[in-house]
């Protein structure tokens, strides 16, 4: 399977802080906040993935990541000329897809939770269909909501909604099959003159072809949509990386674990890592013990 992440939009939320700078390069304390989101996708065993982001920030991605090849991936770039809404990177994304499922994640969304990767790695082996993640919050009005009959089916999804359904949000985290471009393509603006995700998982729910994976206690989705929920973030990494010693969304390291790069390559990375506390890291991940945790 391969996986999309959307980069894109205007940040005017956080602006001044992303006037010019793209809020997925922001730091979320120790890296840049697209590590978080490209991590997800890794420990779901995906090793293709397109990002899409404006034709400003486009170059900057490409010098942070490359190829990927140094991940044992593939990374290509795609932009979004205009903040058109979140379906359109489907549209954007359907030579690269070549017809085939995706996991589909928006550039903002952290997820950090015990076998996240092994809960994904089992939900895109599902066939047909797509499956959304949904998760409690106590701000249902700012996110996609998902109403819930009493067997836990979902009977209905609205965005934004000011009276809303449940306090279960829709994440930014999509599994979908091969109709995902399909029905992004026949998608009409909204009202806010956006395409809209809720009408994508609307068409597969009228189907009959919608999971819906709530993430409960032991997941975190952390937020960057305002400047206080991007500093809670950080904070909640670093008190977990703090307590632990070991490091959230290290890539490199991700990447040796699942197989993606071997121990050589591993290595080289980690040696020629400048001596920032990301590097130091790697170059403890070396030492006897780290890598058995
Ligand atoms: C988008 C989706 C919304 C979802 C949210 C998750 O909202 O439209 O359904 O709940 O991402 O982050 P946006 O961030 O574009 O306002």
């Amino acid at each position: 399977m391969k996986g999309i992440i959307l980069a894109g939009g205007a940040g005017t939320r956080l602006h001044p802080a992303t006037r010019v700078i793209n809020k997925q390069l922001l730091p979320v304390y120790d890296k840049p906040m697209i590590y978080y989101v490209l991590s997800t996708l890794m420990l779901g065993g995906i090793r293709e993935v397109l990002i899409i982001t404006s034709p400003e920030a486009r170059p900057l991605y490409e010098e942070l990541l490359g190829d990927g090849a140094w991940l044992g991936m593939r990374l290509e770039y795609a932009t979004q000329a205009k903040p058109n809404g979140v379906p359109e990177a489907l549209i954007i994304g359907r030579e690269f897809l070549d017809g085939g499922p995706c996991a589909f994640i928006l550039g903002d969304n952290i997820f950090v939770g015990h076998m996240l990767g092994e809960m994904l790695e089992s939900v895109r082996q599902r066939d047909d269909g797509a499956t959304i993640f949904v998760c409690r919050v106590s701000d249902p009005e700012r996110y996609g909501v998902v109403d819930l009959d009493a067997d836990g089916n979902v009977v209905g999804v609205v965005e934004k909604p000011s009276a809303p359904p449940s306090n279960w949000a829709i994440t930014g985290l999509y599994i979908l099959d091969s109709k995902g471009s399909d029905i992004a393509q026949g998608l009409t603006p909204s009202a806010r003159g956006e395409l809209e995700m809720v009408d994508v998982i609307g068409d597969y729910m009228e189907r009959g072809a919608l999971s819906v994976e709530k993430l409960g206690r032991g997941y975190a989705w952390l937020d960057s949509g305002t400047h206080e929920s991007l500093l809670d973030a950080a904070q909640y990494i670093a008190t977990i990386e703090q307590r632990q010693g070991l490091k959230i969304a290290c890539l490199e390291e991700i990447a040796l674990r699942k197989g993606f790069i071997d121990l050589p390559a591993f290595k080289a990375l980690a040696e020629n890592y400048p001596a920032s506390s990301y590097g130091l890291y790697l170059r403890t991940l070396l030492e006897e013990g780290y890598l058995d945790v």
